[in-house]
């Protein structure tokens, strides 16, 4: 059955050489407007700029720009009210505004998409609209690495149990164990941070692909868009310089969902250690009751939703990041309508990080831990590699003194007997080389503390790293300087 009509019901911008109306299949499958409607203030921004370029390039005259200009303040007040009635017509958010445009000052408003493209204009949306998101998730990101280096703080000496393999391995502290997130998540905020310049570009003026006609300054454009930087000074936004590139790459899209889809990850397995780590079994953690849910049907539960759901989000994001590349690869140049498949992806990135980062950053700020259970669950074959080393400082090539050190285990694994309380004749029977002194070996703050080189899991050098780290989020961070 064909939902076309010889009648062309709703007129689009683009219907002048259509004798029929689009069937309304197409227009459920073609129109973005349902999701896109949210780039609507980016959207006024780029089109004010444009009204201001045409004016300085006398294709308008300056009150015709200020005419648009006014107009165009008063559409994004009914956007900001939510008083915006949409029309059948209104395909994207880009026909919606100059659909209202045109009826609040009338022709004029015709004049505005002169040397423009909804290419380059919804390019321009979307690096307007990103930009701001990156800074958004960069601010969360800095507030869950702030929320992690304070509870590291509390936790410098606790000694906690460090697994390989998810088997006890070596004794760490639980610092060093909250710290390893923290600086994951600073790298992460480095990877964000570098995606704002390839987001911080003006594609206005390319037009469809082949660029503008008119006699348009694109660098006076660019300054519009500029702002005061917090160094001082102007933000300045730089201009694309191939009009078929600005039109069609999608990079900046790709590298913001990368960002997002490692960052998941790194979320992801800190979950899943806190998902271990604070079930009855474990008991390392305590969640607090307003970050956890209960079971409708049992009663004891105490259930970590945030963190089941930060792992299983990560899928998405994932999902998101390869689902769009694979959409991009085998675009030829230029805008294709597949491009408009960007949005969805990333719009479903940016809600899922912004929805995700403050329940992450409540329940890590009131996580509380249990330095007994967590002492409870080491035990002296996590010092077997202690053992080994006490030999290789009374001169036993390491390799021999694994062996030697493997013994005491097996033995003291087969007569269920701790490390510490085999006799020294026990030792002796395995190597002379063992002495009573070795039993200075099983004490684990000890081990801990002798790990104390760059990076190591010793008290004073977590707590060095954390004295640098807290000193950056003073000075570079809002949450910073009021929390630090
Ligand atoms: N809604 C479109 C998108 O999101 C806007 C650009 C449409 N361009 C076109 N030539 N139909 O990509």
């Amino acid at each position: 059955m064909s939902d076309s009509s010889n009648v062309p019901s709703s007129k689009t911008q683009w219907s002048g050489r259509y004798e029929q109306a689009a069937a309304e299949s197409l227009r459920k499958l073609n129109d973005s407007l349902s999701f896109d409607k949210r780039l609507y203030a980016e959207d006024i921004q780029g089109s004010i700029a444009w009204a201001h370029a045409l004016a300085r390039a006398k294709v308008i005259t300056d009150d015709e720009s200020a005419q648009m200009e006014s107009g165009l303040h008063a559409v994004k007040a009914e956007f900001d009210a939510g008083t915006f009635v949409y029309a059948p017509g209104d395909e994207d958010i880009h026909t919606a505004v100059e659909r209202r445009l045109t009826e609040l000052i009338g022709a004029v408003a015709g004049k505005l998409h002169t040397g423009r493209s909804r290419n380059d204009q919804v390019a321009m949306d979307l690096y307007l609209w990103l930009y701001r998101q990156n800074q958004l998730i960069m601010t969360q990101i800095d507030d869950l690495a702030i929320a992690l280096l304070m509870q590291a703080d509390q936790h410098v000496e606790t000694l906690m149990p460090g697994y390989t393999h998810m088997r006890a391995a070596q004794p760490i502290t639980c610092g060093h164990w909250l710290y390893s997130y923290m600086e994951l998540l600073q790298h992460d905020k480095r990877r964000f941070q570098r995606n704002t310049s390839t987001l911080s570009q003006i594609p206005l003026g390319s037009g469809a692909l082949a660029g503008t006609a008119y006699p348009m300054n694109r660098l006076e454009l660019s300054n519009d868009f500029a702002f005061p930087s917090r160094y001082g000074g102007l933000y300045t936004f730089h201009v694309t310089r191939n009009s078929l590139n600005a039109v069609s790459s999608r990079d900046f899209v790709v590298e913001f969902m990368e960002a997002a889809a490692l960052m998941m990850v790194h979320l992801s397995r800190f979950a899943e250690d806190v998902i271990l780590y604070s079930s009855p079994q474990f008991g390392f953690i305590d969640l607090d009751e307003r970050y956890t849910t209960g079971s409708s049907i049992m009663p004891q539960k105490q259930n970590p939703d945030i963190l089941e759901l930060t792992r299983g989000k990560t899928g998405r994001i994932i999902g998101n990041l390869t689902g769009f590349l694979t959409t991009l690869k085998g675009l030829p140049s230029s805008y294709n309508k597949d491009l408009q498949e960007d949005k969805e992806p990333l719009f479903d990135t940016v809600d899922t990080l912004e929805t995700l980062l403050p329940a992450l950053i409540g329940l890590v700020e009131t996580m509380t831990f249990n330095p007994d259970k967590m002492l409870a669950a080491l035990d002296e074959t996590m010092l077997a590699t202690d053992l080994a080393d006490y030999l290789v400082f009374k001169g036993v090539p390491f390799r021999e003194a694994h062996g030697m050190a493997a013994k005491a285990v097996r033995r003291s694994l087969d007569t269920k007997t701790p490390l510490s309380k085999l006799t020294i004749d026990d030792y002796h029977a395995i190597s002379e080389k063992f002495d009573t002194d070795l039993y200075a070996v099983f004490d684990y703050a000890a081990s801990v503390a002798k790990r104390n080189v760059i990076g190591g899991t010793a008290p004073e050098q977590v707590r060095k790293e954390i004295k640098h780290a807290k000193e950056w989020y003073k000075g570079e961070t809002k949450t910073g300087k009021e929390r630090l």
